[in-house]
């Protein structure tokens, strides 16, 4: 297949290929920004927006609940601080749908304009509801995101980690609304591909709804840096395989970069775009935001995927996998 840019459904935001995750902007828990990672500052995110935004990676991915709305903040400021790039970037946030939250259609249009105000702008791209933990039902969250839709403040909606049936679902009570659903976001890499085994990128097909791929490089994992004896620093929960395990994912991935010139991790998002999902890899700074844009622009042969379809990981239930466990 030929990778190129995905047209969402409702409106027509067009997006590039492969986009941009900010969970790491202003986290300290996970990523380490004024924790264990010393180097993560303001400068080198402002450096990785630019690098991003400069090499066609123009599609942020962020959530209410990223660093406590810190990330919003974060890209509301470096919106505000460069008209130019603020005009080519395309911003997805998130609602998070917490039991709790029961007169859903409020707490989702109530939070959706918090974000907007850290973000700074009238509007976003793309609102997706984080996970499938409300106890409402999939036609209730429909209503509470057609009603984001109807009052302008976002241009289109999608879900994360939403399984096959409830992609299925929620797709439908959309259209009963008149909303079409463009996206799921989902953990899928090399090191999680049941969503692909188990069906749900087929039926994403089917329905006209772009894949996200999150925690495309295992959360660092299957960029070449870490291995057994030099295993990820911080709580990096998705896809914990034993770093022995990874090591043999990896040593293909650099097998076939060599052919290609290209790095492991540009190899392990290469394959997720293959696939037709639309990876979202976190970058804290401009070497790590350029690399990973190097995964655009060029396509592995299809021996290549095969090769690396033989030595995906089908996944694994860590906590983190657990608390979104849907394939
Ligand atoms: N919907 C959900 O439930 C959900 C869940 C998880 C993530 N997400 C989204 O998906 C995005 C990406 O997932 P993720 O951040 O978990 O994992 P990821 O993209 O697989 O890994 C990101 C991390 O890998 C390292 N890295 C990135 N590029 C690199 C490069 N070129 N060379 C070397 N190291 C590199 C960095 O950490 P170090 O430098 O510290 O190693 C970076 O923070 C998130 O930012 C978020 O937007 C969504």
């Amino acid at each position: 297949m030929s990778i190129g840019p995905h047209t969402l459904a409702q409106s027509g935001v067009v997006i590039p290929p492969l986009g941009v995750g900010t969970w790491a902007w202003g986290d300290e828990r996970t990523w380490g920004m004024g924790g264990y990672d010393a180097d993560l500052s303001r400068d080198t995110i402002r450096e990785a927006w630019r690098a991003s935004i400069d090499a066609g990676a123009t599609f942020f991915d962020t959530a209410e609940v990223y660093g406590g709305g810190e990330s919003e903040r974060i890209i509301g400021g470096l919106l505000a601080e460069d008209p130019d790039r603020a005009s080519k970037a395309i911003i997805a946030t998130k609602f998070m749908p917490s039991p709790w939250k029961l007169q859903v259609t409020s707490a989702l249009l109530s939070a959706l304009r918090a974000s907007l105000d850290r973000l700074g702008v009238p509007a976003v791209a793309l609102y997706q509801i984080h996970g499938p933990i409300s106890l409402r039902g999939l036609g209730a969250l429909a209503e509470a995101l057609a009603a984001a839709h109807q009052e302008g403040l976002v241009q289109e909606v999608g879900v994360s980690n939403y399984s096959a049936k409830e992609t299925r679902t929620i797709h439908g009570e959309l259209a009963k609304r008149g909303v079409k659903l463009a996206t799921n976001q989902i953990e899928f890499s090399l090191l999680r591909q049941v969503p692909e085994t188990g069906g749900l990128l087929a039926t994403c097909a089917e329905l006209g709804v772009v894949p996200l791929a999150y925690s495309p490089l295992g959360q660092g994992r299957l960029t070449g840096k870490y291995s057994a004896s030099n295993p990820p620093p911080g709580k990096r929960g998705f896809s914990a395989h034993p770093m022995e395990t990874v090591d043999q994912v990896v040593a293909e991935l650099r097998r076939i970069g060599e052919a290609h010139g290209r790095t492991p991790g540009q190899v392990a998002l290469n394959w997720t775009m293959a696939k037709g999902a639309v990876p979202i890899p976190g970058a804290k700074n401009e070497a790590q935001a350029l690399e990973n844009a190097g995964a655009m622009g060029w396509e592995l042969g299809a021996d290549d995927v095969a090769a690396l379809d033989r030595v995906a990981l089908p996944g694994i239930r860590s906590f983190a996998n657990r608390f979104w466990q849907h394939g």
